[in-house]
């Protein structure tokens, strides 16, 4: 049998399975606009997710909980027209899905029907149950998100990590299983202790796609933003920074701003 890895043209929920299988991490990437969306497919990032960080880092929030299912459509549609291989999964936003089950099929097939993306993810386990089953049974795939839960914020208090006393995670085990029972595709889980992660990525057979969860977990997740260094505030034990793009922007803007200035920009050269 070849042990060669398989490449693949379009990821898939399938795709995702398969790599869990074979022991090949998963990638995961927020994007919110075309132009980031466009570099992150064509660095073959697995998978993108349309976050509700957007909320943050896009709209200037403090929280995931003001952004609305129209302005989540419309990050959705822009990532769309980027890509070319990446599954693309769209945040459910805070509000939309947690009335009930029909409110949130309703908002999953306005994401799936007026974006064209690939899949929903929501934050909870038992709690929205009857709406992770009713969304699946309607053909879209879901992808569960449990440990630190951001649309829950005011409920926790703070944004640090979850699930270290025993009773929690007796409960983040139960809803993992839980979800994998319902047929979601992947879980992501935030922020909770890497023995714990470890241990939940070995009893379900879903890939679990992890932020600040270790590296015994099937994938990584991180917002591009935080990745890029675009953000500077923001500086959790678990992120690691491939850039300072806040500093090599500001630096480029303030040149740009000299050269206006002195009339240097633009030059012979640069005009017709
Ligand atoms: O909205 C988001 O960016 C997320 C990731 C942090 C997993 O849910």
């Amino acid at each position: 049998m070849s042990t060669a890895k398989k490449e693949f043209k379009r990821v898939t929920v399938k795709s995702l399975v398969d790599m869990k299988q074979q022991g090949e991490k998963i990638s995961m990437l927020t994007a919110y606009d075309y132009s980031m969306a466009k570099i992150v497919d064509n660095a073959k990032v697995d998978v993108i997710l349309v976050g509700d960080s957007a909320s943050n880092t896009m709209a200037g929030h403090e929280t995931t909980l003001p952004i609305t299912l129209d302005q989540m459509i419309y990050h959705a549609q822009s990532v769309i027209r980027a890509i070319e291989r990446a599954l693309v999964v769209v945040d459910i936003p805070f509000g939309s899905y947690q009335s009930d089950p029909k409110e949130a099929l309703k908002s999953a097939i306005r994401i799936m029907k007026e974006s064209g993306a690939h899949a929903v993810k929501l934050e909870g386990g038992k709690d929205i149950k009857d709406s992770v089953k009713r969304i699946i049974r309607a053909g879209i795939p879901v992808m569960g998100h449990l440990g630190l839960t951001p649309q829950s914020i005011y409920k926790f208090g703070t944004y640090s990590v979850r699930a270290k006393e025993e009773a929690e995670a007796d409960q983040l085990k139960k809803d993992a299983k839980l979800l994998e029972e319902l047929g979601c595709f992947a879980i992501v889980l935030e922020k909770i202790p890497a023995s714990l992660a470890t241990e939940i990525a070995k009893s379900v057979s879903i890939p679990i796609i992890g932020i600040g969860a270790g590296n015994g977990v099937d994938g990584q997740v991180l917002v591009i933003h935080d990745l890029l260094g675009m953000t500077h505030e923001f500086n959790p034990r678990f992120l690691r920074r491939y850039m300072n793009l806040y500093e090599e922007m500001s630096t480029a803007i303030k040149q740009y701003v000299t050269d206006v200035k002195s009339k240097d920009f633009p030059n012979q050269d640069e005009q017709y």
